[in-house]
């Protein structure tokens, strides 16, 4: 491999995450070649970066090289700004352009967030990376380009494809080699590397000394999540940097900087599952009490039955008179309750399939589930002293659950 320390010198690339070095490496390898790169990562992840190494390691280097943003150019401009327009071609074209495709001949164009392309785009575009061929807007001339084309995305593509927002046969044609950079939450090592970077960099801007972190902040700020990646780290050190007096920035000043600072060492998709699986426990709870309601009737309407068949005599009702009210209170309104075992009347069958009554029943119920959960944690925090993890340990859960569900229920100590 080629001096990796260089590359990143070169174009600013500052980390040692063994996935960001293989990212780089694969750029470098790729670069001699005219094969499409599809790159994805997160937004903030750096993406930018690796277009240009690409393209200054290719034979290509001293061709064009032209960013374009997909998603900032209007639908109805975007063939002609990529193809270019004869005059008179649409209003406003008072003269004949050339587009990006027909000026980076023997270059690189880097097509951004390129999920947002029209699908009448990606056909144009699909063309001239199989053939090399393209039309202007408003001719019908052939023309023949070459162009390697690198294209970025911070969404999932395959998504998109699934959705019918983006063509198949383009994305395979893009993915020729897929380069992923990796979230910053990943780069543990690197998060802090980057902070003193940009630190440096922001005091040299702003003429002050660089803001340094006390050890929590230090800790804080490794697991925060960084939903926002690289580019949120930058701009929050940019921010403190300007807006604190003080240098040395403590936690209770950096958790300031850190929106959603509970969604600690989550990275956001598993964050969303984790949320999503929580709620899907509480409806398993629901649906397990619902269950667990309906059993219930189904039995009291079986015994019901069997004392409405007779097969059951006095006896059976003197004795077991307390149960049965007992048993058949709830279905019923208070002032029913007390003649039900005796003469259950036709209501009855209505009534325990009334759901509106069982499903207040099943809220409280789950209410104090969760208070149960309360005390619970409460208990195990008290038990350890506050030390969490050893009370999620004794609890069965993560520490991270713990974590959230102390700041849930306000639990903190
Ligand atoms: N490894 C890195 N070292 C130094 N700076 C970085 C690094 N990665 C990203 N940056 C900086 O973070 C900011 C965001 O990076 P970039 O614009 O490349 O993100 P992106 O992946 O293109 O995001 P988006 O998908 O939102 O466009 C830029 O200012 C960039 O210089
Ligand atoms: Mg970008």
């Amino acid at each position: 491999m080629r001096d990796l320390q260089g590359i990143k010198q070169r174009f600013g690339i500052i980390g040692n995450y063994p996935g960001l070095n293989r990212a780089i490496d694969i750029a470098v390898q790729v670069a001699p070649t005219d094969l499409s790169v599809l790159i994805t990562g997160e937004s903030g992840t750096g993406k930018e970066a690796f277009p240009q190494v690409i393209h200054y390691y290719s034979a290509r280097k001293h061709g064009q090289y032209i960013a374009v943003n997909c998603g900032a150019i209007p639908e109805g401009t975007i063939d002609s700004e990529l193809f270019g327009h004869e005059k008179g071609a649409f209003t406003g074209a008072t003269e004949s352009r050339k587009g990006y495709f027909e000026v980076a001949d023997g270059g690189t164009i880097f097509l951004d967030e390129i999920a947002e392309l029209p699908l009448s785009t990606q056909v144009r575009l699909l063309r001239v990376l199989e053939t090399g061929e393209f039309i202007r807007v408003g001719s019908s001339k052939v023309q023949k380009t070459n162009v390697r084309v690198i294209a970025a995305s911070n969404v999932d593509v395959v998504r998109a494809i699934n959705e019918d927002k983006f063509r198949e046969d383009l994305f395979y044609r893009l993915n020729t080699v897929p380069i992923k950079i990796p979230a910053l939450r990943e780069r543990s090592d690197d998060i802090f590397l980057l902070f003193r970077k940009f630190s440096v960099d922001f005091a040299e801007k702003y003429r002050m000394p660089a803001i340094r972190l006390s050890n929590e902040a230090k800790s804080i700020l490794i697991n925060y999540s960084w939903p926002g990646n690289v580019r949120q780290l930058k701009n929050i050190t940019e921010q403190i940097s300007i807006i604190e007096s003080e240098r040395e920035i403590n936690a209770e000043t950096l958790r300031e900087y850190l929106p959603d600072y509970t969604a600690i060492k989550l990275p956001a998709i598993i964050k969303r599952d984790e949320e999503k699986t929580f709620s899907t426990e509480r409806e398993i709870l629901y649906k397990v009490l619902f269950d667990m309601r309906s059993d219930m009737n189904d039995l009291k309407k079986l015994v019901l039955d069997l004392i409405k068949t007779g097969d059951i005599d006095v006896d059976f009702h003197e004795a077991n008179s307390g149960v049965l009210k007992n048993l058949f209170r709830d279905t019923r309104h208070e002032d029913h309750a007390a003649t039900v075992p005796d003469k259950p009347g036709p209501e009855l069958s209505h009534r325990h399939n009334s759901n509106i009554q069982d499903t207040e029943e099943v809220v409280e119920e789950s209410l104090s589930l969760a208070g149960k959960e309360v005390e619970m944690i409460r208990k195990a925090l008290e038990k350890y002293n506050g030390k969490r993890k050893m009370a999620a340990q004794e609890l069965g859960i993560s520490e991270r659950t713990l974590y959230r569900k102390i700041k849930e229920y306000g639990l903190e100590m």
